[in-house]
């Protein structure tokens, strides 16, 4: 397994692998690694010849008060997870090489680039509403990616749902020639959605950090029984949250799953959307629903 730190050396290596016929996925990752992570590098493996996963905590992503300088990097072990893996590049950029551009600003942690991929409308849903540029930075970012690696597909996870959303989006607006493949959110066994963040919490932060899957889990379980308005499915999911007192709500969201627009009755893969503060530590998760075939509501006519 090769490591790439600068863009020149993993332009070569990709090269290299294009001239040999193969056909080159990604999985663009902050690192620290966990089995969501290496669920898409196993299908990433599965349907490419030459896997890369970049390894970079995208600062551009980051709000000035957010955990930049705090997110974990433990760069040793997760490249002996991708060599269990089998993959065959890293691409390991440091800050400055992604973003060379003019010394930074006051405040500022790197340059700023000169130009930024923008998404607007999609950008400022869900996350984006609270995290101002948060958006701006992964599409900025993962178009970088995307030209440096040119891969022919692109794997990316449903814990993320906005993003996956913005990013379908940038690729069909500037017909980047990538596929991008959405795959399902891994859980712990009691059903908390694995998260780089969840290092963060302490274990009475850990058990309280439940309450996100159970509050959707029970919306899920309502809207099963017929309940398909999206008013009271939120509030019942609002009324699981607020028993756990710990838990600081950010937003609860039902939205159309590709608009991200919110919707008023609930069909058939309507997203459910939450994200709250444990701590300091903020979380997200998110349910696809499934109305039951025979359902009454508007989309069923
Ligand atoms: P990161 O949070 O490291 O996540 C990398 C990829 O792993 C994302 O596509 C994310 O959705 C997926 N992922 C994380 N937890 C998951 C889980 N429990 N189950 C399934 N997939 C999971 O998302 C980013 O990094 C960045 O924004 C990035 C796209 C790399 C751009 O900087």
């Amino acid at each position: 397994m090769k490591i790439y730190r600068t863009i020149d050396e993993m332009r070569a290596g990709v090269q290299q692998a294009r001239r040999e016929g193969k056909r080159v996925g990604l999985v663009p990752t902050m690192g620290a690694l966990h089995e969501g992570h290496l669920s898409l590098v196993r299908a990433a493996r599965a349907n490419s010849d030459y896997c890369v996963v970049s390894i970079f905590v995208n600062p551009l992503q980051f709000g000035p008060k957010e955990d930049l300088a705090k997110y974990p990097r433990p760069f040793e072990q997760d490249v002996k997870l991708l060599e269990a893996e089998k993959v065959d590049a890293v691409f390991a950029p440091s800050a400055e090489e992604m973003y060379p551009h003019p010394s930074p600003k006051e405040g500022e942690r790197v340059g700023h680039p000169v130009t930024f991929v923008e998404v607007p409308g999609l950008s400022e849903r869900l996350d984006g509403k609270s995290r101002p540029g948060h958006f701006r930075g992964v599409a900025t970012v993962v178009t970088k990616l995307f030209l440096i690696v040119q891969p022919s597909v692109a794997f990316f996870g449903q814990k993320d749902a906005a993003q996956v959303v913005v990013l379908r989006r940038m690729v069909r607006d500037l017909n980047f020639d990538v596929e991008l493949r959405v795959m399902p959110i891994v859980r712990e066994r009691d059903g908390l959605a694995m998260s780089s963040r969840n290092a963060y919490l302490s274990p009475e932060e850990r058990r309280q950090a439940l309450v996100l899957h159970r509050a959707l889990m029970r919306m899920q379980a309502m809207a099963d029984r017929g309940e398909h308005e999206a008013r009271k499915l939120v509030e019942i999911g609002r009324e699981v949250m607020a028993e756990e007192p710990g838990a600081r709500l950010d937003y609860f969201e039902i939205v159309d799953p590709e608009t991200l627009e919110p919707v008023e009755r609930v069909g058939r893969g309507a997203l459910v959307a939450v994200a709250a503060w444990i701590g300091s530590t903020r979380l997200i998760d998110n349910v696809l629903l499934t109305a039951p075939a025979g359902a009454k509501g508007p989309e069923m006519h």
